[in-house]
């Protein structure tokens, strides 16, 4: 644990305001390093770029947690709250009106991936019945769709997409195109995760609704990542994970069901209050004793995102991942699978590597403590946490093993 290695603990170093915002106007670079020293128990000599995978909580969230935790352990009486039986309203409220949908359409769960599996399981599919998904979704938003398929004999059918695509009209126009007959859900990513590709979900779903299809979009790296408004999204499900972009601790997801499927859905894990109607999506979070610490956390989590701007946090992740691309479209060595229309991706870039062997690349990487995601595709990730010498660590690291020497 980050807080025990470093000998500290977030509940007890000194908490630290956020810095003048005027700084993050006269001089961004250092604003955004002090807010990586000072809110973040992230050491000097770790470079993380993997926040794709799973983000960083900051100091406030950590101290949440483990300030919860403390108080619940000294409690005298049983009143621990017991999330799994609890409908969380001013923590889904207060997440609602982050995230742009009714209190009611929303279900705190653990993960993206209990999200879409409830979705998955929850719908009245029959044989037959066509699921259409991109190829370039995660394992996550696969499996509870193929485990229909081999239960209940629905069909899922795949669609070839392009990386770097020429545009969104082009994903649009391939996704509306792969709508037949039997189609009864479209189920995408609304950023790739592999490439970090932003689909045009909005286009998609609206078509999608004319044609009387049902929307599930797999968004767990959208919140957080991108400036979002679900009911302006236009789907019929979302699924999200506060711990990659929105500095959660492990272990918190979303689940939106437009109003109209509240009632269609079925739960898939149940204890008392799963048939009761009136509480909308919070029947979804009937699962029995969960941790309440890490909701605490969550909600620390987007407390700490709006102190700081979703704006300004978007225009900087942003501008690094522009920067990012640039230093990797610089190098003939590389090749991008984002787009070079920057409003194709938000703070996730892909690079590969040209055929090249690079096995060597993840073991130098780990030993200069870089952290990266990826094998033959490498996605990079850059978060307010980010550096530009985190970059400029990886590039040169990069050039090291393909050409040989050092940049
Ligand atoms: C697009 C996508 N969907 C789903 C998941 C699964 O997320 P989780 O592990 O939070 O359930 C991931 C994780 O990286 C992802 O990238």
């Amino acid at each position: 644990m980050a807080a025990s290695m470093f000998g500290m603990s977030a509940a007890k170093v000194e908490r630290k305001p956020l810095p003048d915002p005027k700084l993050r106007e006269t001089d961004p670079e250092k604003y955004w390093l002090r807010i990586r020293k000072e809110q973040f128990l992230l050491p000097d000599w770790r470079a993380f770029l993997n926040n794709g995978s799973l983000g960083v909580a900051p100091i406030p969230v950590l101290a949440a947690v483990e300030e919860f935790l403390e108080q619940a352990a000294a409690l005298t009486s049983d009143e621990y709250p017991r999330w799994g039986y609890e409908t969380l309203d001013p923590e889904r409220t207060e997440m609602a009106e982050f995230l742009g949908c009714k209190k009611e359409e929303l279900a705190l769960t653990h993960c993206a991936t209990e999200g879409i599996s409830t979705v998955a399981m929850g719908l009245d599919l029959k044989a037959g019945d066509e699921v259409v998904m991109t190829d370039r979704e995660h394992v996550s938003g696969q499996s509870p769709w193929r485990l229909r398929e081999q239960r209940h004999g629905i069909t899922v059918r795949v669609v070839k997409t392009p990386h770097p695509p020429k545009s969104s009209a082009e994903l649009a126009d391939l996704m509306i195109g792969a709508i037949g007959p039997k189609t009864r859900v479209l189920s995408f990513s609304g950023i790739i995760s592999p490439t970090g590709t932003i689909m045009p979900v909005k286009e998609i779903c609206a078509a999608a609704r004319a044609k009387g299809v049902l929307t599930f979009i797999d968004g767990a790296h959208m919140n957080g990542q991108i400036p979002l408004k679900l009911s302006d999204l236009g789907c019929d499900f979302y699924a999200g994970s506060p711990h990659k972009w929105m500095f959660a601790p492990a272990g918190c997801g979303i689940l939106y069901i437009r109003e109209e499927n509240l009632d269609r859905l079925w739960p898939s894990i149940v204890t008392g209050g799963w048939d009761d109607k009136t509480i909308g999506a919070a029947r979804f979070m009937k699962l029995g004793t969960n941790n309440k610490a890490t909701v605490v956390g969550m909600i620390a989590g987007l407390r700490f995102l709006k102190s700081l701007g979703p704006d300004n946090i978007y225009a900087r992740i942003h501008d690094m991942a522009k920067r990012n691309y640039a230093m990797a479209a610089k190098r003939p060595h590389l090749q991008l699978l984002s787009s070079p229309d920057d409003r194709l991706y938000g703070a996730l870039v892909t690079i590969g590597f040209k055929g090249a062997n690079v096995d060597n690349l993840w073991k130098i990487a780990r030993q200069r403590k870089i952290w990266v995601y990826g094998g033959a595709e490498l996605r990079l990730s850059t978060h307010i946490h980010t550096r530009m010498s985190d970059l400029d660590a990886f590039y040169s690291l990069v050039d090291e093993v393909m050409l040989g020497k050092k940049s």
